[in-house]
């Protein structure tokens, strides 16, 4: 093991990473950045549980993509068929693509910007894209969502579409939701358009099983974040001493993943010793889920007024369309 002094801990040390990691579990109540995992594992485990039969949210937007892109793409060249499409965390952008092609169909000039704050999403996306989308414009950029899309405001004053897709607005709270919608109403001009996708509100046994798969993805999804730690953070978690824990409450439709402690034990991070109580809990996820008239309060409280609701043949997702208002 290098010893603590070395530069390369230092450098460790210094980063925001470290620095999130260690302000969630020095904290009264511990908790950890569920941003934080989606490294290379983290990546291929969220694909596994994509695929897996309890998690029906990828399925149920996938058939929105598939059976409804033609209306979105006619809906959002209707007034003016010139603008920049934004999206926010595309993935493989495999749910977009039905959108791209049908908008590729259209009348519609309009450049692909998709934003994420992977490299390796951007640089796989401006690899693949073009193949299947031949005459594709597109610009791919890395970073934060929000000053990337300031970036793209200095490109061009095009009408703004922007895609918010994969219920990753359910990885906040209902309050920390409604300020990232106003920010972006505050990077946003009157008329421009935000499509965002939502996990709707239904049996608390489907919610539960889709965070809890037998197959134990989502398990092995949570407990890969202290894998990570002891990696990148030269900590030493045992994961075996802790266990996932998911619990759904269908009054506040707040899904949450927690790891419990197994036992009364101390984790070393770096220079740092974390102790943990037997049965203490970290606080790992939300995963919210909403009925539609609490979206559409939301939809008013930051600015927006809501355009048009796409749902599966379930209703268990909306893909819904707002139009910032002036
Ligand atoms: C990315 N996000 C919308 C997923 C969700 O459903 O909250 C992440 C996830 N966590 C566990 N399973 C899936």
């Amino acid at each position: 093991m290098l010893s603590y002094s070395t530069p390369y801990l230092a450098g460790r040390r210094s980063s925001v990473f470290y620095k999130d990691i260690l302000n969630g579990l020095q904290a009264e109540n511990k908790h950890l950045p569920s941003k934080y995992f989606y490294d290379e594992t983290g990546d291929k485990l969220f694909q596994q549980i994509m695929a897996c039969p309890e998690y029906y949210p990828t399925r149920c937007e996938m058939e929105i993509m598939q059976h409804q892109s033609a209306k979105m793409a006619r809906m959002f060249a209707e007034h003016d068929s010139s603008f920049d499409l934004v999206e926010l965390g595309p993935g493989d952008a495999t749910k977009s693509w039905y959108l791209l092609r049908e908008l590729q169909k259209t009348e519609a000039r309009f450049t692909y910007y998709p934003i994420d704050i992977s490299s390796n999403v951007i640089g796989w996306l401006e690899d693949r894209l073009p193949s299947t989308l031949p005459g594709l414009r597109m610009q791919g950029l890395n970073g934060d969502f929000l000053e990337q899309l300031l970036q793209v405001n200095t490109f061009s004053g095009k009408r703004k579409i922007v895609l918010f897709m994969g219920a990753n607005i359910g990885n906040m709270t209902p309050q920390q939701a409604t300020v990232f919608c106003r920010e972006l109403h505050e990077h946003l001009q009157p008329g421009d358009l935000l499509l965002t996708g939502f996990d709707l509100k239904k049996h608390p046994r489907m919610i539960l099983d889709a965070y809890n798969d037998r197959q134990g993805f989502t398990r092995e999804f949570n407990l890969n974040l202290l894998k990570r730690i002891n990696n990148e953070l030269d900590a030493d978690f045992d994961v075996d001493q802790f266990e996932h824990y998911p619990v759904y409450d269908p009054l506040t439709g707040a899904c949450k993943s927690y790891l419990i402690s197994r036992i009364a034990q101390e984790v070393h991070i770096a220079d740092r010793v974390i102790r943990f109580e037997e049965n203490e809990p970290i606080y790992m996820e939300i995963s919210q889920k909403y009925t539609l008239p609490e979206i559409e309060f939301m939809a008013i409280q930051s600015g927006f007024s809501p355009v048009h609701t796409f749902l599966d043949s379930k209703k268990w997702f909306a893909d819904v369309l707002w139009q910032r208002m002036p």
